[in-house]
């Protein structure tokens, strides 16, 4: 059976427009949803409101192959001001997805997008699937939540469900995290101050390499319900990875790391994709030519 018709949940967002652009681009029929509307990019794109029933309006008017969920807020400090409204998004947000799916397309693929968060700290490096749960931050426990409600409605209800864990994605169109940050203060500074030591290490993966493992994910034969990290597998200090993306944006600015806590950072990450190789991933982009064309973006658009 071909999955050609996909429904991008999320679809303005910064993971959901990688993922309609790749989607046109390999050739599927694509559509999205989100609540807003800003770029200009063409596609079959349904307005939605945060109705609970409008995932169930949408679903009973149009069928799809495969649905993928980037509608979800994917921001720690978000979630730690605003610990209602990330669960609305990241949890029951899932729930009426997974009730719409439930009534109206029993045999669509849902690949939810998790985190890495649900790792939190882990004791052990590399990171795999069955490594302990152990959240520190409210927005890594609602994903936990989140995928519990994944399991339920596979178990119960035989969705056919996927669940992907990306560890710290990068690239052009993503307005928060690190990178962002240490963009915005370099604007009025030359001394950039960053909170930790610099030395804490994350498993980077530029958007395009994501957006890879999706497709690989949609054609792939497995059966319900399996989880995946999607990272490169490679570790990289903080300090090491801005001080790349300085080069790259041509700055001779200083990073002053204060060594303070962030709370909900983890501190060292880094990924085992064995399970993600074996339904035919690699990492295409190394690190130097994903921060020259995030640096490119934050030069000309951001
Ligand atoms: N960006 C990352 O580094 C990262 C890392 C790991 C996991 N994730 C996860 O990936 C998902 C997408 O992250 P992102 O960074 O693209 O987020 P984003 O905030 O850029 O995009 C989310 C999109 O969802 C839309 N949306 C909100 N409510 C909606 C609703 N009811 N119906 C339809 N659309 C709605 C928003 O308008 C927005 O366009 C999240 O679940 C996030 O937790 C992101």
């Amino acid at each position: 059976m071909s999955l050609n018709k996909i429904l991008i949940l999320g679809s303005e967002g910064f993971i959901g427009l990688h993922v309609i652009q790749k989607g046109i681009k390999n050739g599927y029929q694509v559509f999205g949803c989100d609540i807003v509307k800003h770029s200009n990019i063409e596609y079959n794109y349904f307005n939605i409101s945060v109705d609970t029933n409008a995932f169930c309006t949408l679903l009973s008017e149009v069928s799809f192959d495969c649905i993928i969920n980037c509608a979800g807020s994917g921001n720690v400090f978000f979630s730690i001001e605003n610990p209602i409204q990330d669960f609305l998004l990241n949890v029951s947000n899932v729930l009426f997805i997974l009730e719409a799916i439930k009534k109206y397309q029993k045999s669509t693929k849902y690949i939810h997008i998790s985190s890495a968060a649900v790792y939190g700290n882990p004791e052990t490096l590399p990171i795999k699937e069955t490594s302990l749960i152990s959240p520190i931050s409210p927005y890594g426990f609602h994903k936990v939540q989140s995928e519990i409600l994944c399991k339920e409605y596979a178990q119960l209800y035989g969705i056919n469900i996927f669940i992907v864990r990306p560890f710290s994605v990068y690239g052009p169109g993503l307005k928060k995290q690190i990178i962002w940050d240490t963009f915005q203060k370099g604007k009025i500074n030359k001394i950039i101050e960053l909170s930790g030591t610099g030395n804490e290490t994350r498993d980077f993966i530029y958007i395009d390499d994501l957006t890879d493992s999706l497709f690989h994910l949609i054609i792939s034969k497995i059966e319900s319900f399996e989880i995946f990290n999607v990272a490169t597998g490679n570790e990289i200090s903080i300090k090491y990875f801005l001080q790349k993306l300085l080069q790259h944006l041509g700055w001779n600015h200083k990073l002053l790391f204060n060594q303070t806590v962030r709370e909900g950072d983890p501190k060292f990450w880094k990924a085992d994709i064995s399970k993600l190789s074996s339904v035919g991933f690699s990492s295409k982009c190394m690190i130097d030519d994903g921060l020259s064309k995030t640096a490119k973006w934050l030069l000309n658009e951001a």
